[in-house]
């Protein structure tokens, strides 16, 4: 394993001598186009790369940028940009994989914030490190699979967070945070809200179950295991299962320019689902503990009439309602428009309120 680049925070670190000796390179009316995997034009005021506390210091003593707005940006995966950013945009790039002991029947991981999601599960798979395969293929950085807990086909990052490290520009220092300090959501944390712009995250660290168990309730991955002929999956069934499912539904963001689901899937209360279904017999829609019910947002997209439409160069996916895509050259307004006539649309249809996924800047 190698060594988790994340270095210690020492005092020295945050005086202003020492601090302009650590300032990231800066770059002024800087394109980030591509830095979001929608792929709008917008400019930052400011951008630079970090690979560590020592670097986040030196922002933070930084007199240009005293009272600025900050964005923190991963993979630029769950973003859309509507607008030039005044601020400064703090392009995360901390490295690192290591084990680092292991308690509760779990190894734990710790991973920089700026390794690739996909490929991190990847390489844990091939170290015999099973428990992220579920999570396989989403786009992304690991420092911000914890903002939005990320999810997918049963599993979410909550149930294998252990902690994660951050700097805080509030107090100068690197802080460590528990999962009920994150305040985990659906598709949510307190990183998301109260904290954005505040904390910026160096590190997580991941459980990994020593006796694996496979995740494979949910009907598309149960439905591709048999299709595949595999009643008693390994790690790697489960990471090819979820692959070929991805690459069918998702578009690749490479390709297409888009942030996966732009919608939440919305929650309501049963005695709204009973009446919903009483006149939309296939409303898609999950009991939730409690007696809540989570319904389908693709199922409202696509009952709504508005799957595969096209306004300007923005359009609702045509394999799924749910993701807003980039049809070339469109602007983040552009797609943000499309996004509240698709909310629109859907409140006067069901009464239903969606709200979106990915942060909107
Ligand atoms: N459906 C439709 N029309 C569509 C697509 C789906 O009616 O165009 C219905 C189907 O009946 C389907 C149901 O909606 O059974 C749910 O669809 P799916 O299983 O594809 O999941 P989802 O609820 O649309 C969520 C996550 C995805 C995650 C998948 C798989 C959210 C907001 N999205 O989508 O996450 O990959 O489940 O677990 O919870 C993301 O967050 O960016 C993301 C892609």
């Amino acid at each position: 394993a190698q060594r988790c680049a994340p270095a210690p925070t020492t005092p020295a670190t945050r005086s202003a001598d020492r601090g302009a000796a650590m300032l990231p390179e800066l770059h002024e009316q800087f394109p980030l186009r591509a830095f979001n995997t929608f792929g709008v034009e917008a400019r930052a005021r400011w951008f630079c790369r970090v690979r560590s506390a020592g670097e986040l210091a030196a922002l933070a003593a930084e007199p240009r940028f005293a009272g600025l707005p900050r964005l923190a940006l991963g993979g630029g995966s769950n973003l859309l940009l509507t607008r030039d950013f005044e601020g400064l945009v703090i392009k995360v790039e901390v490295p690192g994989l290591r084990e680092i002991g292991e308690a509760d029947g779990s190894l734990h991981v710790e991973v920089g914030a700026g390794e690739n999601w996909h490929r991190t599960v990847e390489r844990l798979l091939a170290m015999d490190r099973p428990g992220l395969e579920n999570l396989a293929l989403i786009p992304g950085d690991c420092g911000a699979a914890p903002i939005q807990n990320i999810g997918a086909y049963g599993l979410e990052l909550a149930e294998r967070f252990v902690s994660l490290r951050a700097w805080d520009f509030d107090t100068g220092q690197e802080v460590g945070m528990s999962a009920a300090e994150c305040d985990f959501g659906y598709r949510d944390s307190a990183l998301k809200h109260a904290l954005a712009g505040r904390r910026v995250i160096l590190s997580v660290t991941l459980a990994l179950p020593k006796q694996w168990q496979p995740v494979a309730g949910y009907a598309d991955v149960a439905h591709e295991l048999r299709a595949r002929g595999v009643s008693r999956p390994a790690p790697r069934d489960i990471f090819d299962a979820v692959v070929a499912i991805r690459r069918r539904k998702l578009p690749d963001p490479a390709l297409i320019g888009n942030a996966g689901s732009f919608f939440k899937n919305p929650v309501v209360p049963r005695d709204e689902y009973r009446k919903l279904i009483a006149h939309h017999p296939s409303l898609v829609g999950y009991p939730l503990p409690g007696g809540r019910v989570k319904l389908a947002a693709a199922w409202l997209i696509d009952a709504a009439g508005l799957k595969g439409a096209t306004r300007g160069r923005a359009g609702v996916y045509e394999k799924q309602a749910l993701v807003l895509v980039n049809r070339g050259g469109a602007t983040g307004a552009e797609i943000l428009a499309l996004a509240r006539e698709v909310q629109e649309k859907v409140a006067e249809k069901f009464g239903v309120r969606l709200e979106p996924e990915p942060v909107i800047v």
